[in-house]
């Protein structure tokens, strides 16, 4: 073999292995940034037919990623115009109208070519689940609207139905520790962990027509009836959950009319200490008492007298009335039971507590933690507010909204502290929330996730993060190029 041919054969391996270093190096940085495909998203969307509106939430999520648990995230929220569809009662299709704007609104960000993939789901709560017990014809004549409304547009719709109060608690517990990936986490090492059980969070939810209660207790359960049980990623989960038909607020707020007014002769104003001090208002029997959450003591002369009430801004006496909604004595005797004759173990744990809860303690800045005097002395300052002065500090508010607030922050804590039981030191556990991860909570997430099995029961065993061994193999072999090259380096120029 001659010089010329020697080093011609030096060069070529040089040139291999250089070559072999840039591919290397190219392979190891795109698998460790993890963007060699594109990964498709796909879209979800579920309606939330509250009882005195509903919103349409759209989620989306990467297809490779379906499984694992905090990749669904909210995308854009739809609130439409109008009342709850059960206030349709007399005519029907407009539910289904009252849908469109968002629908649009909906085929306007999901791509078209995603859209038939899409599961669309409609589900109806306390509203419905009164109308339901109201007028059965006309709760199934709504749902046949919105249902043939949805269907129009080019989605996987997969129905509209009433859910029960059960799973709008366990929905929302589940949708909340989803979020803050209580039930699984994927770990440094790559591998899936089960966070420790005291990560995991209670849910407090509270709608216009009914509420929620659902959390992990310490000890057994008494009672089946309040027990909901789940798989989630190959976990076993029992939790506490109730909902309370009409304890959501504004049924609440009507029993409590309903209390104030009692007994009191109508011809002369009624003082309501619930309501705003100058504050006047004409109502008719009729709107107190068209609702199964009323059970008529006695016969009224007439439904359609009407009678004035004032307000007289005084928290103490809000509160005395609100707990007269509740019925204390059908749990006396039974250690572990919340009212009207209800089981409920202990609180424990951390809550998360949302909606009506949230909208409420938020227009009173109260969601930093404060603590349970600081937002009592609040409460009591705002009940003694001034009508007039109220609505001149707060212009944008809507009238009814501002009027309702001092009544809406006692019922929350007659609600929580005399119904619940929650006490100075375990108000310290509630967080006042509306999101978390960027997602509204709320039980529409939970619903989706479980209604599409992206919540496998069993855990996941696939382990999709590059792991320690290919890393340092890649590493390995890098260094192996590098010191070939530079060994042909030499060899050349010697
Ligand atoms: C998600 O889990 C289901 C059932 O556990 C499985 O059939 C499906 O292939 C999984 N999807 C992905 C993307 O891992
Ligand atoms: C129930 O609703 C239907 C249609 O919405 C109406 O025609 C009917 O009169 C209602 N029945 C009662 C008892 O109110
Ligand atoms: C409370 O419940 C008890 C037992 O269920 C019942 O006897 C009583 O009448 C109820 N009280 C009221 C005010 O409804
Ligand atoms: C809440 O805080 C804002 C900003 O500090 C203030 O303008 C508003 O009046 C407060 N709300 C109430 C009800 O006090
Ligand atoms: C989720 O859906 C399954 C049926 O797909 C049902 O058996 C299960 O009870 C649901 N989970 C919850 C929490 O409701």
């Amino acid at each position: 073999m001659g010089a010329d041919s020697k080093q011609t054969v030096l060069l070529a391996l040089l040139i291999v292995s250089v070559v072999s270093v840039l591919i290397a190096l190219i392979l190891s940085l795109v698998r460790s940034v993890e963007v060699p495909i594109p990964p498709g998203t796909k879209y979800g969307m579920v309606f939330d037919a509250g009882s005195s509106h509903t919103s349409l939430f759209i989620y989306q999520w990467p297809t490779d990623k379906e499984n694992d648990t905090g990749v669904v995230s909210q995308t854009h929220v739809c609130d439409v115009e109008g009342p709850g569809i059960s206030s349709y009662a007399n005519d029907p299709p407009a539910a289904g109208k009252s849908l469109v704007h968002c629908l649009d609104e909906a085929m306007a960000i999901i791509p078209a070519e995603k859209q038939k993939a899409a599961p669309a789901y409609l589900g109806a709560t306390a509203g419905m689940r009164l109308l339901d017990l109201q007028n059965k014809t006309a709760s199934d004549k709504v749902l046949a609207e919105v249902s043939k409304t949805i269907s129009r547009y080019p989605v996987d719709f997969r129905g509209a139905r009433i859910i029960t109060g059960q799973e709008e608690g366990s929905y929302g517990w589940i949708t909340i520790n989803y979020l803050l990936e209580s039930f699984m986490k994927y770990s440094f090492s790559g591998h899936w962990m089960r966070p420790i059980s005291t990560r995991i969070y209670g849910a407090l939810d509270l709608g216009g027509a009914s509420t929620q209660i659902s959390f992990i207790p310490k000890g057994d359960f008494e009672d089946a009836k309040e027990k909901a049980e789940f798989k989630l990623y190959g976990f076993p989960y029992a939790i506490y959950t109730h909902s309370f038909l009409c304890y959501g607020q504004n049924q609440a707020l009507n029993q409590m009319l309903v209390k104030a007014t009692q007994g009191k002769d109508l011809t002369r104003p009624v003082d309501i200490p619930c309501y705003p001090k100058g504050y006047q208002q004409t109502i008719t029997l009729q709107s107190l008492y068209n609702t199964p959450c009323i059970v008529q003591s006695a016969p009224l002369a007439s439904l359609t007298q009407t009678f004035n009430v004032t307000g007289s801004g005084n928290a103490t006496q809000c509160y005395e009335i609100l707990t007269t909604i509740y019925n204390f004595t059908s749990c006396s005797g039974k250690p572990s039971c919340s009212f009207d004759g209800v089981y409920q173990p202990p609180v424990s744990g951390n809550f998360f507590a949302f909606s009506a809860f949230f909208y409420t303690f938020d227009f009173l800045n109260l969601t930093s933690g404060q603590s349970l005097s600081t937002v009592r002395s609040t409460v009591d300052t705002y009940c003694a507010r001034d009508w007039t002065e109220l609505q001149s500090s707060f212009p944008k508010e809507k009238v009814d909204r501002l009027r309702d607030y001092c009544a809406n922050a006692n019922y929350i804590l007659s609600l929580l502290l005399g119904a619940y039981k929650f006490n100075d030191d375990s108000w310290e556990s509630i967080s006042f929330m509306k999101q978390a991860a960027n997602t509204d909570i709320g039980w529409t997430l939970g619903y989706m996730l479980n209604l599409t099995n992206m919540i496998p029961s069993e855990a996941p065993s696939t382990v999709k993060v590059q792991n320690y061994g290919v890393w340092a193999a890649s590493i390995f072999f890098i260094v192996l190029c590098l010191a070939l090259g530079l060994f042909m380096l030499f060899l050349y120029f010697r």
